[in-house]
């Protein structure tokens, strides 16, 4: 991602200096925006390659190529179809639905803090955000389009884009330029700005006794912070890494899908694993179609945990519609495959618990959707009583073979951010003014 980000940029930079017909000419970088709170500075710089900059025109035409349907072959979705500023940018539905109805078998993910991500994808199948840009509008059940040129072609003949185009990058509408609009918005959908992000940075009363214990549950008994670990560095709850947590397992024989995909898949033919992942029984070898490499079978990123309040449902195939559903799953170890993380194991998470995880996993929404989170909370307490995944005796152990250790109970239930576990000593930027 840095080399050829890198060799764009000495491009341009030779191309301007050297030659009077530059369109563009050199121009400083843009400044860091002021962040909010939770929104990392470190990884901000390292997630906007130079060259990358969004500078207001680009992110201007980006945002107008996000939402606009035309891009489809029949006019009839966007990005924004499936990633939906208003619903924290994703759909609200299990499994994303693209043109002629069709629908995919994996969930659409959020698009904030996408920027900072190792890699995009469930699968990490595209590296930036401009190659992954240039996927969905090519994907037969997404956006449909035959082929970039065709993209092209209808772009130019679209009244205003030329001109713009021209303004913003010094030349006609390409397929890269493209992308690297639609990419410059996304660069701006950075989020942080959460009650939880107060209360980490010093405000005491922005969490209530319930979500201080689910963070700490969090960090101790529940072991989340094995795979989502947040810290000041790289706040988003995600390693980057991928996992097999056991969610498609029952559904799946993954040794004989595996084999068979031996034959099928093409290592580094992203058209074909594109179009493999999003409609094609493989779809369930997750990282394993990118990589053929066997301890990736059913593995998939650890997601962001922030604004997960307002983007269910939930995991890579959106088979989970509430975070009690989620906690059950975690609860009982997962699934059991053959390919199960070892990271996995039983909780025996009481009740109460659970619910104080869930409380937890509700702070880290960004203000600006404190509406919807409230909404949303409220309707997922309505289903609690409604749990497919809830198996209390595989909880207690008294079935099932995971081969794992038992939950330890003596593990200390203390707040860690009192610990240092969020950088050590615990920043305090923000103090409360309720606390002098
Ligand atoms: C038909 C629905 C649909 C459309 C249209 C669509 N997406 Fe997506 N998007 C998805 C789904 C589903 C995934 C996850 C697919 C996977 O990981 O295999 C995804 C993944 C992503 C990701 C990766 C996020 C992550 O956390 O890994 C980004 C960024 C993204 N889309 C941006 C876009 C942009 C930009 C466009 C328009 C050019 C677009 N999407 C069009 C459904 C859609
Ligand atoms: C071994 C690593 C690992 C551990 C431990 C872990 N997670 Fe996850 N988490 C993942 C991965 C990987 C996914 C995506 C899996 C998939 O879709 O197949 C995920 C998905 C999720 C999701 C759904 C995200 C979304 O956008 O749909 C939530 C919520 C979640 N985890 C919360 C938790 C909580 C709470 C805990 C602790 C009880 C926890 N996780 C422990 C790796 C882990």
């Amino acid at each position: 991602m840095h080399l050829k980000s890198s060799v764009a940029w000495t491009v341009a930079v030779l191309v301007s200096a050297g030659a009077s017909f530059a369109a563009e000419p050199a121009r400083a970088p843009a400044p860091p925006p002021k962040l909010p709170p939770g929104v990392s500075a470190v990884l901000w710089k390292l997630s906007v390659p130079p060259g990358a900059e969004p500078t207001p025109e680009k992110v201007a035409l980006g945002e107008k190529l996000f939402k606009d349907k035309r891009l489809s072959a029949d006019d009839s979705v966007s990005c924004e179809t499936c990633h939906d500023p208003a619903k924290g940018f994703t759909d609200g539905k299990d499994r994303a639905v693209g043109i002629k109805d069709q629908k995919g078998t994996r969930n659409s993910p959020t698009v904030l803090n996408a920027m900072f991500n190792a890699a995009q994808f469930w699968d990490g199948r595209a590296a930036t955000l401009e190659d992954q840009a240039k996927l969905p509008i090519l994907n037969p059940i997404e956006m449909g389009q035959p082929s970039p040129e065709a993209v092209v072609t209808k772009v130019r003949g679209l009244p205003g884009y030329s001109d713009e185009f021209q303004k913003v990058f010094g030349r006609p509408v390409n397929y890269d330029d493209l992308a690297a609009a639609i990419a410059a918005f996304e660069r701006t959908q950075y989020s942080g700005n959460s009650r939880f992000d107060r209360f980490i940075f010093g405000d005491d009363k922005a969490l209530n006794a319930s979500e201080k214990n689910g963070w700490a549950l969090f960090n101790g008994k529940g072991r989340c912070n094995e795979c989502h670990a947040a810290n000041i560095v790289s706040p988003l709850f995600s390693d980057q890494k991928f996992h097999n947590i056991g969610i498609a397992a029952h559904k799946q024989d993954f040794v004989q899908l595996a084999r068979e995909a031996l034959g099928t898949v093409r290592l580094g033919d992203q058209k074909q694993i594109d179009e493999l992942a999003l409609q094609s029984k493989f779809s369930e070898l997750g990282r394993f179609l990118v990589t053929k490499q066997e301890n990736d079978v059913g593995s998939f990123k650890t997601p962001t945990l922030r604004n997960i309040a307002i983007t269910g449902p939930y995991m890579h195939d959106g088979s989970m519609v509430t975070l009690w559903d989620v906690m059950d799953h975690y609860n009982k170890g997962g699934v059991s495959n053959p390919f199960l993380d070892g990271g996995m194991q039983r909780l025996g998470l009481t009740e109460p618990e659970i619910d104080d995880l869930v409380a937890f996993m509700f702070t880290l929404t960004d203000a600006r959707f404190d509406k919807l989170n409230v909404q949303e909370q409220a309707r997922q307490r309505g289903r609690k009583n409604t749990r497919p995944e809830r198996d209390n005796d595989a909880v207690q152990g008294k079935k099932g073979n995971l081969g794992d250790i038992a939950p330890n109970p003596d593990l200390a239930v203390k707040n860690p951010a009192e610990l240092g576990a969020y950088g050590s000593p615990a920043p305090v930027m923000n103090p409360s003014p309720a606390k002098k």
